[in-house]
């Protein structure tokens, strides 16, 4: 994680820095820094906290000079404190560097540099690098922009794990470094200016053309020309500069409190964004051109892989059920984060769809490539079309939802479940789905921005009941089939926006230990919508009354049955069941919302978390 901005030019430096960072802030927020080169030497401010306290600081005492870095941090190595906040300096404190991965041997390198007389201010993997390049470049013949260069392959040479990082040096003056390896390093070029930022989105409306660093690139910049040099030696042939497109635009919170609620009441435009030219009447299927495949191609696929992280891994286990009932294709949802640490069986017949919002997760991006090393197609299912997953996934399906700045993930959420339903559409309708069942799948997928639209309605309601159950320190939430993954999806927003304590479960292994926590105070909420399982939910709301449980049901409008039974019940359209989680999981996304707004909790922003997770 973590975010990197660097600049180098004509105008002063400090704008670009803080501004720039402020757009890298879903990378983390834990603290923040800036280093400027004053022409003599280098000056830094550093902040715990978000980067508008820093930016509180600079405007108090600015710091002048046209060539600087700055960082915001999310802790991986040493607590949120001032001293593990970057930029890190050398042990001459000429040289400062930030740094977005994570070295993995760092304690030895840090032993070594103790037994060679130096000494640390912070526990971060960070200053141990900034010490090492130091101490070479320090024993050069001469302390030249060269000698920097070198000094900085040195010791990346003796780095393991993933790094991005951006440095300079008083003794050099005007120049910049970058290098990365696992995590993503850009270089801009602009008006008089060179930039180095985490992502192109943070320097798209100062640059016309970029550079992409490729994994053991060393770029070095004076402001005017470039030079990519490699960690393994000698000199690379520079990635083409590709052109840059203007960056979604960042709309206000408007008349909500919280991004999160704006982008909740989103979701029926998102939907129809998501499905906007992609379903076909006349042949009753759905169409992606960004597949890059012919029908004959995807007819091959015998088995399909989805893999992603956190709320996306959830979309994925709801997309499962989808492709597997339309398609009748074995369909396995593997957790990013585990991917490349088991052996998956691929082939060329399994298509890998690596899924992220983002198209920055680092174990996403790693399970990728695991797939790709492995012979398999890979494609990516991503918001950010620009993304490190989007550019090297062989194609795939861009959700077009808008940039979505809450750190909870929502409106993207449905959009995935939505992509995958229309996956499933089209290679069901290319094996045995008939065209009638795949109209009939389509007015569903079309109904469902209104029916959406009719939920949000209940936003009021929900935000009265959920009033009733803040004091509540443990929530339970269960569902079959495909609800189960949306009370997993239920359980994960309440935990990371509110902190309660709270889990997802298929409503069936109640019996089997979960009952065991019901009691008057733990409440559950049953997703149990009028389908095929319907009489089963009920059975288990039962069980959890009998022992006094506290239970709120999500069902389907007129179902006075669930209301008689229930403490609290929120009925929604009725919808086809295979759509179902996407109605569904509405609730539960407000739900937790208003749980984390009564209970003062920062909903858009949520402690220990960031928008785009890049380390391991
Ligand atoms: C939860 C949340 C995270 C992300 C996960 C994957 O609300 O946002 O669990 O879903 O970090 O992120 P992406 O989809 O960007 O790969």
């Amino acid at each position: 994680m973590c975010g990197i901005i660097g600049c180098i030019g004509e105008a002063a430096a400090q704008p670009f820095l803080i501004e720039g960072l402020g757009r890298l802030e879903y990378r983390g927020y834990d603290s923040a820094g800036v280093a400027i080169w004053n022409g003599k030497e280098i000056e830094t401010r550093k902040s715990i906290g978000r980067v508008s306290r820093l930016a509180e600081a600079l405007n108090e005492s600015p710091l002048d000079g046209d060539t600087g870095i700055s960082h915001t941090r999310w802790a991986t190595h040493g607590a949120v404190t001032e001293e593990n906040a970057h930029p890190h300096f050398d042990a001459s404190g000429r040289l400062a560097l930030v740094h977005n991965g994570v070295l993995e041997n760092h304690k030895a390198l840090r032993d070594g540099l103790l037994g060679r007389g130096h000494t640390f201010v912070s526990q971060t993997d960070t200053e141990v690098l900034a010490h090492l390049i130091g101490e070479a470049f320090d024993c050069a013949p001469v302390q030249d922009r060269d000698a920097l260069v070198a000094a900085v392959r040195y010791a990346l040479g003796q780095a393991m794990g993933t790094y991005g990082i951006g440095l300079l040096h008083a003794d050099t003056g005007r120049f910049l470094i970058a290098a990365r390896k696992g995590s993503p390093l850009i270089v801009g070029f602009g008006d008089g200016r060179q930039f180095l930022s985490s992502d192109v989105d943070a320097i798209a409306d100062w640059v016309d053309e970029v550079i992409y660093l490729e994994d053991g690139d060393i770029a070095a910049l004076d402001g005017d020309t470039y030079e990519v040099h490699r960690v393994s030696g000698g000199e690379a042939t520079p990635p083409a500069p590709v052109k840059v497109e203007a960056p979604p635009t960042r709309e206000g919170r408007g008349r909500y409190a919280h991004y999160m609620h704006k982008e909740i009441h989103e979701q029926p435009e998102t939907l129809r964004e998501v499905m906007k030219g992609r379903l076909d009447h006349e042949g009753g299927t759905a169409v992606f051109s960004g597949l890059q495949r012919t029908n004959e191609e995807l007819r091959e696929w015998h088995r399909i892989v989805l893999t992603g992280c956190g709320t996306t891994y959830h979309a994925a286990l709801a997309g499962e059920s989808l492709i597997e009932a339309l398609a009748r294709i074995p369909v396995e949802c593997e957790y990013a984060s585990e991917f490349r640490y088991r052996n998956v069986p691929l082939d060329s017949r399994t298509a890998v769809f690596a899924m992220s919002q983002s198209g920055e997760t680092a174990d996403t991006i790693a399970a990728l490539r695991e797939s790709k090393r492995k012979g398999a197609p890979t494609l990516g299912i991503c918001n950010n079309v620009i993304s490190t997953i989007a550019r090297e996934s062989e194609g795939g399906v861009g959700l077009r939802a808008g940039l979505e700045i809450g750190v909870a993930a929502t409106k993207t959420f449905t959009s995935q479940v939505v992509a995958l339903a229309m996956l499933g559409l089209l290679l069901g309708r290319i094996r045995d789905l008939p065209h009638c069942e795949g109209m009939d799948i389509i007015r569903g997928l079309e109904s469902l921005p209104e029916l959406v639209a009719q939920t949000l309605e209940l936003d009021e309601e929900i935000s009265r009941i959920a009033a009733k159950y803040i004091s509540a320190r443990n929530f339970l939430f269960m569902g079959r089939q495909a609800n189960f993954s949306i009370a997993l999806e239920g359980a994960l927003k309440m935990k990371e926006i509110s902190y309660i304590p709270a889990s997802g479960y298929p409503s069936a292994e109640l019996k089997h230990g979960v009952i065991a926590l019901v009691n008057e105070e733990t409440p559950s909420i049953f997703l149990a919508p009028q389908d095929g399982v319907y009489e089963k939910n009920l059975s288990n709301i039962e069980e959890v009354k009998a022992r006094k449980g506290p239970v709120i049901a999500v069902g389907t409008e007129g179902d006075e049955t669930l209301a008689s039974l229930c403490d609290d019940v929120i009925l929604l359209p009725q919808v086809p069941d295979f759509l179902a989680p996407v109605l569904n999981v509405i609730p539960l996304q407000l739900f937790a919302y208003h749980t984390a707004v009564a209970l003062g909790c920062d909903v858009d922003k949520p402690k220990n978390l960031a928008k785009s997770v890049t380390v391991e």
